[in-house]
């Protein structure tokens, strides 16, 4: 979380930095602030509150002057939101200033010892100790501070570091934590995120865990973990800089709800090569995917959800054992995972922390690994074996639609691919699925097209106190998504519940007007939840299902019904999701919510 930015010219820093952490806000926005090397002392201003409160209380940055900079915006981690305790962190002498995201782990211990040497704190969080090591370490070379700080700090970081008598140049490390430096024309920048900089810069690289940079208006260089200088491979980045703009969109969320038929279309057609599916995997064989055992799904949150649809699916074609793990849990539970697993990871970020964890626990007991990635050059797409990249393209909004729905896709292929490798898909299996990957774009259009009708039923639920979701198999895994997507925008309370489960304690909770979502795509078990559906609405509930058109059965039952064309089973989620995010986005715009910053959200989780 938090999103940091540096910037070494000549033209003023502190309306350049604002810029970038405004492309930065998803990662956090409780506070923002920025720290410029001025006249003979380091002028920091910060405050609690959105990157609209800075940007007022500086007139856009106009009153900072000078052309040296590092710039914050945060997600609270250590510190409740405040303007104290707020990025940059000064040394107490303001010799040294810092902005970081990340976590210190060992922060008290440090932090008692810095006391014991005299030192003072003005806030409560874990940053603070680093600017005052940095200063304890300080006697004239930055350079020699930073290295002597770095090897007593344990977690994650990533750090811009400005000090008072070098006024001309920023320094950088990291751990753990993304930092990509970008290279333009006698001005050089640092970003948590290449958003943030791709205005000013299409040339970047990513620093590595134990390199040092140091950024001037001249030059970057960079050093490794043994002070040697090392060339860095320049990146030229191609992503259209307009993708991460509204375009006329009331909010991020609906721009990138509506740009996934496009995004499907991109994210399969690449694949799909002379009638079969390639996926153009570098290190795993098909070998090896006949020697896997198990496979393990390990992700966080709408990622997660992903896993949990595609587990059966990849059970049926593969014939194995599928576990989807949350990734947070995953760490820390011993897992069974040898050289025979295969273990996919997904995230849209390539950045959540657990997510990266989960990764190098499974790498660690020998695990084969394919992640499944949006964002190039991320974290978890560099260090993985093989990854599937999303080509959903830069996604804004806090919760996420189009990275998902890409996901999906990508999961669909990867089960084929598996399955006609293993022998148990046949060529017949994988043209239906090319069949119906290639059909689906103008299927979701369809949907998108009614979503009129979507936000009639928002409007009619919108005050709701309580939303339940339900659905069996499939249905199930969806539901979990649609009720996540709802409660995170909207904060109406909402859950999830397999339906076949309500009747053992949860069926408690509904009572006269409770709202239940029922999902009825899954055809093998429609009959099964007909039976659910009339367990409620028996109880007082308002049912809206989620059904192929013309299904009198369900519409017998409900009071309201979303129509979804008739579908194979396979790929039906990548439809039955179009609704229920729009159902969100519906609830949460009437409800006057914060739709793509929704609060205490962050859209990178780098923290555990
Ligand atoms: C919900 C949402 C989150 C993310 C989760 C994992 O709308 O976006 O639940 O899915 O934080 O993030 P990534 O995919 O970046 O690893």
């Amino acid at each position: 979380m938090c999103g940091i930015v540096g910037f070494a010219g000549t033209r003023q820093a502190a309306p350049i930095l604002l810029d970038g952490l405004e492309k930065l806000e998803y990662r956090g926005y409780d506070s923002a602030g920025l720290a410029i090397e001025g006249d003979g002392e380091i002028l920091v201003k910060k405050q609690k509150g959105r990157l609209r409160v800075l940007r007022e209380a500086t007139h856009n940055g106009e009153d900072l002057p000078g052309v040296v900079g590092i710039g914050h915006t945060r997600w609270a981690t250590h510190g409740e939101p405040s303007d104290v305790n707020s990025h940059p962190h000064l040394s107490y002498n303001g010799e040294v200033c810092i902005v970081h995201n990340g976590i210190i782990e060992n922060y008290i211990e440090l932090r008692n010892f810095l006391i014991s040497k005299g030192y003072e704190f003005a806030s409560d969080t874990d940053t603070e100790v680093i600017s005052q090591l940095m200063d304890y370490y300080y006697h004239g070379d930055p350079t020699e501070a930073v290295e002597q700080a770095r090897s007593h700090l344990m977690g994650s970081y990533a750090l811009g570091i400005l000090f008072r008598q070098t006024p001309d140049r920023i320094y950088a490390i990291c751990k753990d934590n993304p930092l990509i430096i970008g290279i333009g024309e006698g001005e050089n920048f640092m970003a948590s995120d290449v958003t943030a900089i791709l205005k000013y810069t299409r040339r970047v690289f990513r620093l590595s865990e134990g390199e040092l940079a140091v950024l001037t208006r001249d030059g970057v260089t960079v050093t490794d973990s043994y002070g040697e200088p090392i060339e860095k491979e320049i990146t030229n980045v191609t992503w259209d800089e307009n993708a991460a703009e509204k375009g006329g969109y009331e909010h991020f969320m609906i721009k990138e709800i509506l740009e996934q038929p496009e995004v499907i279309r991109k994210t399969a057609s690449p694949r799909i090569v002379n009638g079969t599916i390639n996926l153009s995997l570098k290190s795993i064989s098909d070998e090896d995917i006949r020697g896997i055992d198990k496979i393990y799904i390990v992700a966080c949150g709408s990622a997660y959800h992903v896993g949990c649809v595609a587990k059966p699916i990849l059970s049926k074609l593969c014939r194995l054992p599928v576990f989807v793990e949350l990734a947070s849990e995953f760490k820390y539970s011993d897992p069974m995972v040898d050289n025979k697993t295969l273990t996919i990871v997904i995230s849209q970020s390539g950045e959540t922390l657990d997510t990266y964890h989960a990764l190098k626990e499974a790498a660690s007991r020998g695990s084969r690994i394919i992640s499944v990635v949006n964002v190039v050059g991320s974290t978890i797409a560099m260090v993985s074996e093989d990854v599937l990249f999303t080509w959903a393209g830069p996604e804004i909004a806090v919760a996420t639609t189009k990275a998902y729905s890409a996901q999906l896709i990508v999961m669909y292929m990867l089960a084929m691919y598996m399955g006609r490798v293993r022998g148990v898909a046949t060529e017949a299996d994988e043209k239906e699925l090319i069949r119906q990957l290639e059909a689906l774009p103008d299927a979701v259009e369809a949907i998108l097209e009614k979503k009129e009708q979507v936000q009639y039923l928002a409007s009619l639920f919108y005050s709701s106190k309580d939303i339940f979701f339900l659905g069996r198999n499939i249905d199930y895994a969806l539901a979990l998504e649609g009720s996540l997507k709802l409660k995170e925008i909207s904060y109406i309370h909402s859950e999830a519940y397999a339906a076949g489960e309500l009747k053992h304690g949860t069926i408690s909770l509904i009572e006269q007007g409770s709202l239940v979502v029922a999902l009825c795509t899954y055809k093998p078990l429609k009959e099964k939840l007909v039976s659910n559906i009339k367990e409620v609405v028996a109880r007082g509930a308002v049912v809206i299902a989620l059904a192929n058109e013309g299904d009198t059965n369900i519409e017998a039952v409900a009071d309201h019904v979303i129509e979804l064309p008739e579908w194979e089973e396979l790929t039906m989620p990548s439809l039955a999701i179009i609704p229920l995010q729009l159902f969100a986005y519906y609830v949460a715009s009437l409800k006057g919510c914060d739709i793509d910053k929704p609060r205490n959200l962050a859209k990178s989780v780098t923290v555990e």
